[in-house]
C-alpha cells in the first residue's frame, strides 16, 4: 500500500521520540512491502519561533493532504510561568484538533507485564488491567467562551456541550465496547454540572441502542478513586475533554509511565497519533526520552488509519520483545534494573528496529 504521513514533531522531546516513530514506520514499510512518503510541518513553540503563529495555515493544508499524522508534543516552559502570554504553543494543538474535527481521543491503557514493577501501584491490583478511554476532544471548557473582566479580577471558562457532540463520542465508545468486554463506564459530574446532566442524558439514550453493553455512570471524583483502587473494573470509559485529560494522566500510572501511553485522535476523516506525554523540557536534548509512546502511537496509526492490523500487531510485539529482553529507558527502570540495560532514546530505537527485523 502507498500512504502519505505528515510528521508534526513539535516541541521539547517531540522531535526526539517522533524520529524513532518514523524509523519504525520505515521498517514496517520495508518488511511488509508498503511505500510510506512523508512531509513535515510546524506547530507549537517551534511554529511561533518560525512564523509567529502556533498553527500556521500551511500545517493545516499539509494535514488535509495526508493519510495520517504522527505528532510529537507541544509546550515550552517560558509560557508556563507567563499566564498572560496571548500566543501560546498549546493553541496549536487545540487548533489542529478543532480544524481537523478530531473529536474522539482514544487512549488505551494497557500494562506490559514486564513493567508491573515500574508502576507505583501494587502488582496484584494492576495485573490484567486493560482500559480504553474515549476522551471527547473538541468541546467542553477547552473550547467554550473564555472571559476576563475589564478589571482583570474575574475570569470564566464556559463548560459547554451540545447533544450531537456527546452522542457521536458515545456511539464511538459503545461500538468499541462491543469489540471488547462489553462494559462501558461514562464519567461526568452530573450531581453538580448542567453540562454533565446533558452528557448523562445523552449517554443513557445512546445506551438503549446497545442493550448488549453493560453501562455504568460514575462521577469524576469517584472514577478518579476507583481507577487506582481497582483498575480492572474498567473496560471502555467515555468522558468529556477536561475530565478525560486529567483521568488519563492518572491512568498512565497503570501502564507504568506516561512514556508508555499512546493516543489516537480521530473524527470523520484523518487521524492524528500522539503520545499522551508532553514536551518534557526537563529532559529535552538529553536523548533519554522514552520513545515507546510514539512507537505505540505508530501502531495505532497503522491499525486505525491504514487498516494494517498485522503490521500494528508486529509493532506491539516488537515493544513487548524489547521489554522482555530487559531493555528500559530511565522512566520505566526500577531499582532492580541493571544499569547496562538502561538505554537512551536512540538505543531503544535501535533495539526496536532489530526486534522488527
Ligand atoms: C493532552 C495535553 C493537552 C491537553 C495540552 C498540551 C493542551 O495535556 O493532550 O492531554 O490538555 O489536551
Ligand atoms: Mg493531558
Amino acid at each position: 500500500m502507498q500512504k502519505h504521513v505528515l510528521i508534526i514533531a513539535g516541541d521539547g522531546i517531540g522531535p526526539e521520540v517522533t524520529q524513532v516513530g518514523k524509523q519504525v514506520l520505515d521498517k514496517v514499510a520495508q518488511k511488509f512491502g508498503h511505500t510510506f512518503t512523508y512531509d513535515e510541518a510546524l506547530i507549537g513553540h517551534a511554529a511561533i519561533d518560525a512564523t509567529g503563529n502556533p498553527l500556521p495555515n500551511e500545517t493545516i493544508t499539509k494535514a488535509n493532504a495526508a493519510d495520517a499524522i504522527l505528532f510529537g508534543a507541544v509546550g515550552h516552559p517560558k509560557y508556563d510561568n507567563d499566564p498572560s502570554a496571548p500566543v501560546r504553543p498549546e493553541q496549536g494543538l487545540l487548533g489542529i484538533r478543532k480544524a481537523l474535527g478530531l473529536y474522539a481521543n482514544l487512549r488505551p491503557i494497557k500494562l506490559f507485564d514486564e513493567l508491573l514493577s515500574a508502576s507505583s501501584i501494587r502488582p496484584e491490583i494492576l495485573r490484567g488491567a486493560d482500559i480504553l478511554f474515549f476522551r471527547e476532544l473538541t468541546g467542553d471548557v477547552y473550547f467554550g467562551e473564555k472571559v476576563r473582566s475589564a478589571d482583570r479580577n474575574t475570569a470564566s471558562d464556559l463548560m459547554v456541550y451540545e447533544r450531537y457532540e456527546v452522542e457521536r463520542i458515545a456511539v464511538k465508545a459503545f461500538e468499541a465496547a462491543r469489540t471488547r468486554r462489553k462494559k462501558l463506564c461514562s464519567v461526568d459530574k452530573a450531581n453538580v454540572l448542567e453540562s454533565s446532566r446533558l452528557w448523562r442524558e445523552v449517554v443513557q439514550d445512546v445506551a438503549k441502542r446497545y442493550p448488549d453493553i453493560e453501562v455504568e455512570h460514575q462521577f469524576v471524583d469517584a472514577a478518579a478513586m476507583l481507577l487506582i483502587k481497582d483498575p480492572k473494573r474498567f473496560d471502555v470509559v467515555v468522558t468529556g475533554n477536561l475530565f478525560g485529560d486529567i483521568l488519563t494522566d492518572e491512568a498512565s500510572q497503570i501502564a507504568g509511565s506516561m512514556g508508555m501511553l499512546a493516543s489516537a485522535s480521530v473524527g470523520d476523516k484523518i487521524g492524528l497519533y500522539e503520545p499522551i506525554h508532553g514536551s518534557a523540557h526537563d529532559i529535552t536534548g538529553k536523548g533519554i526520552a522514552n520513545p515507546l509512546a510514539s512507537v505505540l502511537s505508530v501502531a495505532l496509526l497503522l491499525d486505525i488509519s491504514f487498516g494494517m492490523k498485522v503490521e500494528a500487531e508486529t509493532v506491539i510485539n516488537a515493544v513487548d520483545k524489547v521489554l522482555k529482553a530487559g531493555y528500559r529507558t530511565r522512566d520505566i527502570a526500577d531499582s532492580a534494573t541493571d544499569t547496562a540495560m538502561i538505554l537512551n532514546t536512540e538505543q531503544m530505537g535501535q533495539q526496536l528496529l532489530t526486534a522488527l527485523a
